[in-house]
């Protein structure tokens, strides 16, 4: 039975969740979530989400990174070739699988036929940008929760969304 696949991440209206190897804003509540929610997690992510996140080995956390580059490859940091690589050895990890992006590793992601659930920060703003969420909301996702908020710059909701295989013997 596959792990339930938990996909991170915080996009503006116009799907930008990038600028260059940066984030587009800074909304220290979306940051304060995101870290608490993935620490102690097994996480998959790009080479570039994990050499911009100073953070990324610290509280617990069991990274899995997609690189070409296995030199990458430290305590607490595994390297993976490509998605599938990456999904294989997070099956083989502890807990629910964590998946932080970026652009290709998400449009990878969401195109499997699997379980999966999307903790989505959308910001209410259209924004500039050059790395963008694929587009989500054509998928048959259900939602199970949202929480509204705001800060100086930004109106924004966390939704937490799910998905369920196509075929049902693909159980979660
Ligand atoms: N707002 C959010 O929630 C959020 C989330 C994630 C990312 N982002 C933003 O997105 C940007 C970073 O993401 P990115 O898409 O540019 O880069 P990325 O996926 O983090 O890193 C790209 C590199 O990862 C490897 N890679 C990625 N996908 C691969 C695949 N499918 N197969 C094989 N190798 C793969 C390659 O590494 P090698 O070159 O080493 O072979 C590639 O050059 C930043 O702007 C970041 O702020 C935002």
């Amino acid at each position: 039975m596959p792990k339930m696949l938990n996909l991170m991440v915080a996009c503006a209206e116009n799907r930008v969740m990038g600028r260059g190897t940066r984030l587009p804003w800074r909304i220290p509540e979306d940051l304060k979530f995101f870290h608490n929610e993935t620490a102690g997690k097994t996480i998959i992510l790009g080479r570039i989400c994990y050499q911009t996140w100073p953070r990324a080995r610290e509280d617990g956390r069991r990274l899995i990174v997609i690189t070409s580059n296995p030199g990458l490859a430290r305590e607490g940091v595994q390297v993976a070739r490509s998605v599938p690589e990456a999904l294989a050895i997070a099956e083989t990890m502890p807990g629910e699988i964590y998946v932080n992006g970026g652009e290709r590793i998400f449009e990878e992601i969401l195109a499997l036929d699997r379980p999966m659930r999307l903790h989505l920060t959308l910001v209410h703003a259209e924004v500039p940008g050059d790395r963008y969420f694929p587009e989500w909301r054509h998928l048959k996702w259900r939602e199970t929760s949202r929480r509204e908020s705001s800060d100086a710059n930004f109106r924004f909701t966390f939704f937490t969304l799910e998905r369920e295989a196509s075929d049902p013997r693909i159980l979660t």
